[in-house]
Parts: C-alpha cells; structure tokens; sequence
C-alpha cells in the first residue's frame, strides 16, 4: 500500500515538521519551511535479494587513490579521490566551484581518467568559454547538459567515466519525487540513489551544492550525512584567495585546509601560505601590525594581525573583527582593559587579519593583543618579531600546540624573535630565534617597551 502524507521540511538544515512552522527550532531560520510530499513507498523498494558476507570474507584490497591533479585539493581529500566516494563541494555562488572542478576535470582527464561533467545550470557554450578561459583541451572530458538523474544514470552506465561532477545537485531531478529540483525531498532522493551508483559500480562523484540563504533552494546541510566528503569552498569574490576546508571525510582528517588563489586563468595551489598572508611592505615599521606563526589545518604559516584604535565619537565604541571571531575580539579587549588597565572603553577598534582568511587557531591571541596595544601607544612592534599564545581571562598567556613547526616556519620567513608563553621554553634546540617568553599579559607590555 503506497502511504502518503505532507511534511514540511526546512530548506536550510531538513528538519520536519507536521505542521507549518515560522521558524526552525533546529537552525533558527526565519520562513525556511516549504510542504514536501512525502512517498512511504518510494524507489526504495527491490525484490528482497540480499547476500550476507562473513567478516572475515570482507576484502582488505582498497582501489587505490588517485589524483585530483590539484595538489590543495589533494590534501583536504587526504591524498586523494577514493573510487567509489562521493564528495560534497559547497560553497557560495561565484566563489569558483564550477572554475575548480573543471580544472580538475582537465587533469584528470590528462593523466587519463574518463570524465563526465554534468551541467545543470550552464549551458554547454558558458562551460566552453569558461574552458577557453581556462584554456582547457581535453578528449576524455565529456559533457552533459541534463538535469534528470535517470538520463544521467544511463550515460554513468553507458560511457563508464571515472569521475563524474554534478554541477549543481540543486538542479538535478528524478521522476520518483514530485516534488521540484532543489526542495529538500529531491535533494536526499538524489544523492542517495547517486551514493548507491557510486558504490555500485565504484566511480566518485563531486557534487557542487550551492549555500544560499533566501532558502530557495536547500542548503547542503541536509546532504552532509549522506555523502563521504564535505569541503566547503570559502573565499572572498573581491580577494583573490580562496580556502577548501574539509569538514567531513571517511577517508582522512576532517579541519584540513587547502589554499587556493583566483587568478585570470582560474585557480592556482598556494602551496607557501606564508607569502601570501605577509606583505612584504609589512617589514616596514607601522604601528597595529603584529605577524602570528599559526597553524590551521596540518601546516604552520604566518599571518599578520591588524588593528587600529582610534578615540570614538558620541555613542558606543565600535568594535569591527574581520578574519577572527567577534567574541573572540570582544574577549581579548575585555582582557587587556581589566589587566593591563588600558582605557579601551572610550576607543573604536578595528581588527583584521590580512589576505581575506578566516582565523581559528587561538595562538594568534597574542599578536591581536600586542597590535591592539601597539595602535593604541601608537608605536610599532619590532619588525623581526613573531607573537604566539592564547590569552586567558585571567591574563595569562596559555601553551598552545605544534610549537616546534611554528617557529621554524618563523624562521624560515626570516624572523629573528619569537615572543611566546613562559612554560614551553624548554623544548626547543634547533630553533635559530630569540625566545622571549612571557607569562602574563602585563609581561607583554614590558617586552613591548623594550
Ligand atoms: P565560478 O566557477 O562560476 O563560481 P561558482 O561555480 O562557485 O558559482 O566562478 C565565478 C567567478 O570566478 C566569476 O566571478 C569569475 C571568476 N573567475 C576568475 O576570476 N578567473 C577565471 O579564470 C574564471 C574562470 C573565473
Ligand atoms: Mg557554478
């Protein structure tokens, strides 16, 4: 008997409801509930075959990897494409998924892998002219300009690509769901019947998922379960440099990082992090500036943190974080005012960090600080020095991990002193750089003065 029933779905994270609901009491959107019918007997159903293996029957022989052809990629994949995986790309319009994925293709294609491009959304002279921008030529890289998913699974099993990228899955569609391309219903209908493609007959799809938040058409949240790998592809449009984090992977560490940079003829590796973040006029001596050995992903660089404190007008202070968390501003401000009775109250501050990247690692604290009090006594910090530790409310400068790879990467741009907690100065013999180490906020001041 084929039950059916409404839901109401939310667009942005799929959570169900029976009624009709304002707003999610999941991911707290406002107006993202759309009606979704919902097939109890779906194309699901299958006559009852099954094959029980023994564990020890279960074969250890993994196919092996194989490139991307971008190194960055590569690396947030954890050394690769795992045939058989299907791998989630989201990321904003415009940031460069379809720029990337074609590239891909090429390369693939070159090292010769059969590749099928399935547009939805371009036509097949956008993806040709973007492919002469790229200046990509390659003989095994098919397109296919299809939205149904039943006429894309008779091209999978005719032409037997080994890649195949589905650019986007918002406007794909298959004929078991009624509902329209880009609902939540459809989204889960068709990444599951392509995961069972996927294991099946053991070929890897990137599926490129758009984040939107007009909530007319789902975000690839609902998909995160349902796939082997999710890589958010983030970067500003205005800035060259783009950021693949990956925040799922069954075949690798999750929270690694790739970086990319957007160029006239699409993206390139970033593979020294360190030269894009440090501008070389930063030596000069300007005061708000302070360079932070940080480490994100499984890779030391350097970073420079920017403030500038300037006496507000009437009202409230601003405070503005560009790259690091607000709190976490708001937190390191708080610090500074009650221990080293900096009067931070009556100033705006305005926090960056350079090249467009978003900051996670909690060492960069100290070099926030010491370039907020630097903007603030309006003098520069020594040119050849690094800052690294977590600030505690307590003012207390706190260890953080992988010291070791983060002062010889210091090193290695040509830094001479490293100003870093008191309680890791025992560990380190092969670092060529001065250690000044502190253990309280106040004692930051003084090295400052110095
Ligand atoms: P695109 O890959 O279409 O983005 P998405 O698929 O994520 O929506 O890329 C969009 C932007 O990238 C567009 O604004 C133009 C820019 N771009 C370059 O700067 N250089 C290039 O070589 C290409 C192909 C695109
Ligand atoms: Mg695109």
């Amino acid at each position: 008997m084929v039950k059916s029933a409404a839901v109401f779905v939310c667009g942005q994270c799929g959570y169900e409801s029976i009624k009709w609901l304002g707003k999610c009491p999941s991911c707290q959107t406002w107006s993202s509930f759309s009606e979704e019918p919902r097939n109890f007997n779906n194309a699901h159903t299958h006559n009852g075959d099954y094959k029980v293996v023994r564990l020890t029957d279960v074969s250890m022989e993994e196919s092996a990897r194989f490139s991307s052809g971008n190194a960055e990629l590569d690396r947030v994949l954890g050394g690769g494409i795992v045939p058989g995986s299907l791998i989630l790309l989201g990321g904003d319009p415009g940031v460069g998924k379809s720029t990337l994925l074609l590239q891909v293709a090429q390369k693939s294609a070159d090292n010769g892998y059969k590749i099928l491009y399935l547009t939805g959304e371009e036509s097949l002279r956008q993806i040709k002219l973007r492919a002469e921008r790229l200046k990509i030529k390659a003989d095994s890289l098919f397109l296919l300009n299809e939205q149904r998913l039943e006429i894309l699974e008779n091209c999978i099993r005719q032409t037997k690509p080994h890649l195949i990228i589905i650019d986007s899955i918002q406007t794909v569609y298959t004929d078991s769901v009624s509902s329209i391309p880009g609902s939540v219903a459809q989204l889960r209908e068709c990444t599951v019947k392509l995961a069972e493609i996927a294991k099946k007959m053991e070929r890897s799809f990137f599926l490129i998922g758009h984040v939107t938040k007009d909530g007319a058409l789902a975000g690839p949240k609902v998909l995160e379960h349902m796939v082997d790998v999710v890589i958010y592809f983030e970067g500003e449009k205005n800035l060259p440099l783009r950021v693949l984090r990956s925040v799922k992977n069954r075949y690798g560490s999750t929270d690694e990082i790739g970086f990319l940079e957007m160029g006239g003829e699409g993206l390139r590796e970033v593979q020294d992090p360190s030269y894009i973040f440090l501008d070389a006029r930063q030596r000069r001596p300007v005061s708000g500036l302070a360079v932070c050995p940080i480490y994100e992903g499984s890779r030391p660089f350097l970073i420079e943190a920017q403030a500038l404190v300037t006496s507000s007008g009437p009202g409230y202070a601003r405070r503005m974080a560009s790259g690091i968390d607000q709190n976490r501003l708001a937190l390191i401000i708080a610090v500074l005012e009650k221990r080293l009775s900096l009067n931070l109250g009556s100033q705006d501050i305005y926090v960056k960090v350079s090249g467009g990247f978003f900051l996670k690692d909690p060492a960069a604290d100290l070099g926030i600080a010491a370039a907020i009090i630097s903007s603030y006594q309006n003098f520069s910090l020594p040119v050849d020095t690094v800052f690294a530790g977590e600030v505690s409310l307590s003012g207390m400068i706190g260890k953080v991990s992988f010291w070791e790879n983060r002062l010889k990467e210091a090193e290695r741009m040509g830094y001479k002193k490293a100003v870093i907690p008191e309680h890791s100065r025992f560990n380190f013999k092969e670092i060529n750089l001065e250690l000044i180490t502190i253990e309280n906020i106040s004692d930051l001041l003084k090295v400052m003065e110095v």
